[in-house]
């Protein structure tokens, strides 16, 4: 695993797998790959679908230039093939961040997902200094729920009836990891 800092600019890095900040010229890409109902159907609502070129240019212009940066475009062979980012929280939950992630179905099934997690708490909890990282799933997403598992990630509940998504009710399942130093 290596990190590199310099300015707001922070890549992340283990072999082929680099997380790094998302540029404009990344947007036809990244609309590309975002815009697939199979990736939609996991993620929240407030994810654009059909999701244009105008919405990943207003996505990568909103996450420009932060610092520390916490949203990360994954990039495998230097390609753009998804998205992982922190949220930071406020008030007396402002030690945790929450997160979220997705990857090109052309590129499932090849570990891209669990290598970016397991750079980005790394990241999170040893170079930001958050205590604890958490992220909910619904329940139908075995493959999501392994990710976690494979990187320590523990199911701390189930908030049943949580979800309401593609018009039906669903389980959520809350994943959290927390640094025990
Ligand atoms: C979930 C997602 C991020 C996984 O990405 P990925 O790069 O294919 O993940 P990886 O290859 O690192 O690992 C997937 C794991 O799930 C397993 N898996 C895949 N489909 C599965 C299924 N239906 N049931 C159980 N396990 C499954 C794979 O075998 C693999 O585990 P393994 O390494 O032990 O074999 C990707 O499918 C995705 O973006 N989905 C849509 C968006 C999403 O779900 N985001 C997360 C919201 S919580």
């Amino acid at each position: 695993m290596e990190n590199q800092t310099t300015g707001s600019s922070t890549t992340l890095q283990k072999g082929a797998i680099i997380l790094r900040s998302l540029q404009e010229a990344d947007a036809p890409d990244l609309a590309r790959h975002v815009n697939n109902k199979k990736i939609w159907d996991n993620v929240r609502d407030y994810l654009p679908f059909p999701y244009t070129e105008k919405d990943a240019d207003e996505f990568i212009a909103l996450v420009k230039g932060q610092d520390p940066v916490l949203t990360f475009g994954i990039t495998y062979a230097q390609k753009i093939c998804g998205v992982i980012g922190l949220e930071v929280q406020q008030d007396v939950y402002k030690k945790s961040a929450g997160f979220g992630y997705w990857v090109s179905e052309e590129y499932w099934g090849k570990g891209i997902a669990s290598t970016a997690l397991e750079l980005i708490t790394h990241y999170g909890l040893y170079q930001l200094g958050y205590i604890r990282l958490f992220t909910s799933v619904f329940e139908y997403n075995l493959a999501s729920m392994r990710v976690l598992e494979k990187n320590g990630y523990i199911k701390e509940g189930i908030f049943k009836k949580a979800i309401f998504k593609n018009n039906q009710i669903w389980d959520e399942h809350r994943y959290a990891i927390v640094r025990e130093d």
